[in-house]
């Protein structure tokens, strides 16, 4: 929306104003597109210091008459220059500037009431008779020119000048407007960015669906499945859900399912009753009793046995278990959160996972994203890291160098989240008294790091990014061996055209096919 009253007050249009006026007694007034004249109010005109303008717009039909004029041959864009045009209805001249706003055409700047050729318009019958039809009296009209001052020949093009002027001032203030609009908003977005979840760090995208997704199952008492690969905060989410829920006053139970024996766990699960074996020389409780009221946090499900799995099927359906060794079961009100780095789909196809304690646990699911696939959050996770060593030893803060932080996003963090945090707090017990980690202080897996090359293949204009490690030799391999790979697979794997496509001999593509092992059936395997 444009505010043409901002317009009018910017300083340098009221200083071009009051020159045009000084010197040749001419008025500005601003056309939006429609034609409609945005700088007079029809109400309660303004009083502007040419008299013979004045007399127009106080009269209740002077200001149609100008709009008129203006529909007719400014609206939509009737001028795509600064234009000449005698005021036919009036006599007077009209130099007319389009304004563009985001090349957008969005009005004109209007001079008017000014006299381009003294003495002509003296006369002009036109304008006599549009002023008494206004209601004056040919005296009024006299004394109205008297006031006029003729633009000379020479001046016309500074006046014209002028009056592009300011449409080239408020094009440049809109864009200003504009820009500082976009700047707020983006702001403004920036602060809708949640950059933390309780202890969870991340401000990327998926992060956010995380934070929202957290933020609606929070009342809810349904079991989660949270898949993730090692490190990525599967732990922290399931605590964040549990002290985020109804249930956080109540225990927050972990289990590794991974960590015991089949009857071992099964024990610690359910808990046994005296001599129900060799050891067991009390009762004692499981953890589902324990955990009663609570949350259960099964880490690893992924590594429960099959006869274990029906076990705790039988708890999330009927909310019983039975302690080993004990003939009655037992009820108890337990969330439930799994949690998995296996791909438990895959584990179903093969027998090794029940479908329906899948279908019962997988209720809502949270797959947490690796940290290689949301690389904007390695800054804000690399500053939160050296913040919180800083708290935990009182030593000064370290900083971080750009070298290091560009092997940081490059790596591909098999161990996503834990393996970051070790890694700069490696960097910090290294870095002894200095206060910058460097590139040399990096562990030699992520020094090595491979950069990425972007090309542009010729005659597709396609990209190809190449990742590769060392020297210039070791890139152009990288980029040989990709444009054969992708060759091969366009072509049907024809190395007789494709040869020819990389002007190469098919003796010598068919050895670094070899060299890069690149033949059909590796590849198909791959
Ligand atoms: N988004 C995050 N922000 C800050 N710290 C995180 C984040 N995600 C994980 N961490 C930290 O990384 C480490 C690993 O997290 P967690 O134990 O929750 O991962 P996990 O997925 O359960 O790992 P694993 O598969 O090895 O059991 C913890 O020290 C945790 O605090
Ligand atoms: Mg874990």
């Amino acid at each position: 929306m444009l505010n043409w009253s901002d317009f009018d007050n910017l300083r340098v249009v009221k200083r071009l104003k009051s020159i045009t006026s000084s010197w040749w007694n001419a008025e500005i007034i601003f056309s939006d597109d429609k034609g409609v004249i945005r700088n007079i109010d029809r109400e309660k005109p303004q009083v502007f210091s040419n008299k013979l303008f004045n007399m127009i717009i106080k009269s209740p039909r002077g200001l149609d008459i100008i709009e008129e004029f203006c529909r007719k041959n400014i609206a939509g864009g009737k001028i795509t220059k600064t234009t000449f045009k005698d005021w036919e209805e009036a006599g007077l001249p009209m130099l007319m500037v389009p304004i563009y706003l985001d090349d957008n055409f969005s009005g004109a700047v209007i001079a008017t009431a000014f006299f381009a050729d003294s003495g002509k318009e003296k006369g002009n019958e036109k304008l006599y008779k549009t002023m008494r039809d206004l209601g004056y009296t040919s005296k009024d009209i006299e004394s109205a020119l008297a006031e006029c001052q003729p633009i000379a020949k020479g001046q016309l093009d500074h006046f014209k000048e002028l009056v592009e002027l300011i449409a080239s001032e408020i094009e440049t203030l809109h864009e200003e407007i504009t820009m500082r609009e976009n700047k707020i908003s983006q702001l403004n977005k920036e602060l809708g960015t949640r950059y933390r979840y309780d202890n969870m760090i991340g401000k990327s995208s998926v992060m956010q669906d995380l934070y929202n997704l957290l933020d609606k199952i929070k009342h809810s008492s349904s079991t989660v499945l949270i898949q993730g690969e090692n490190g990525t905060g599967k732990e922290l989410i399931a605590k964040a859900i549990h002290y985020n829920s109804p249930r956080k006053d109540r225990i927050f139970v972990v289990q590794n399912c991974s960590a015991f024996n089949e009857n071992l766990l099964e024990s610690e699960l359910f808990g046994h009753v005296k001599g129900s074996f060799t050891g067991a020389v009390k009762d004692k409780k499981g953890l589902f009793e324990i955990a009663n009221g609570g949350t259960f946090f099964l880490d690893e499900i992924g590594d429960m046995s099959l006869s274990m799995q029906v076990k705790i099927l039988r708890v999330l359906q009927e909310g019983t278990f039975t302690p080993v060794g004990a003939t009655e079961p037992k009820k108890v009100d337990v969330r439930i959160i799994a949690a998995t780095n296996k791909n438990i789909k895959e584990m179903i196809a093969k027998g090794e996972f029940r479908e329906d304690l899948y279908y019962r646990i997988n209720v809502i699911n949270i797959t947490v994203p690796p940290l290689r696939d949301r690389t904007e959050d390695i800054p804000i996770l690399v500053e939160y890291f050296i913040d919180k060593n800083q708290k935990e030893t009182g030593l000064q803060k370290k900083k971080i160098s750009k070298g290091v932080l560009a092997k940081l996003m490059e790596y591909n963090w098999p161990g996503n989240i834990r393996e970051l945090e070790n890694e700069i707090e490696r960097m910090i017990v290294l870095a002894g008294d200095d206060q910058i980690l460097e590139e040399s202080l990096l562990s030699s897996r992520m020094a090595q790091v491979q950069q990425t090359l972007t090309v542009s293949q010729s005659g597709s204009g396609q990209k190809t990014t190449i990742k590769y490690t060392g020297t210039l030799k070791d890139a152009i391999e990288a980029l040989e061996k990709d444009l054969i790979s992708e060759g091969l697979k366009s072509n049907g794997w024809n190395k007789s055209k494709l040869a020819k496509e990389l002007g190469i001999s098919r003796a010598s593509l068919i050895s670094k096919v070899e060299r890069y092992g690149l033949d059909k059936r590796r590849t198909a395997r791959v």
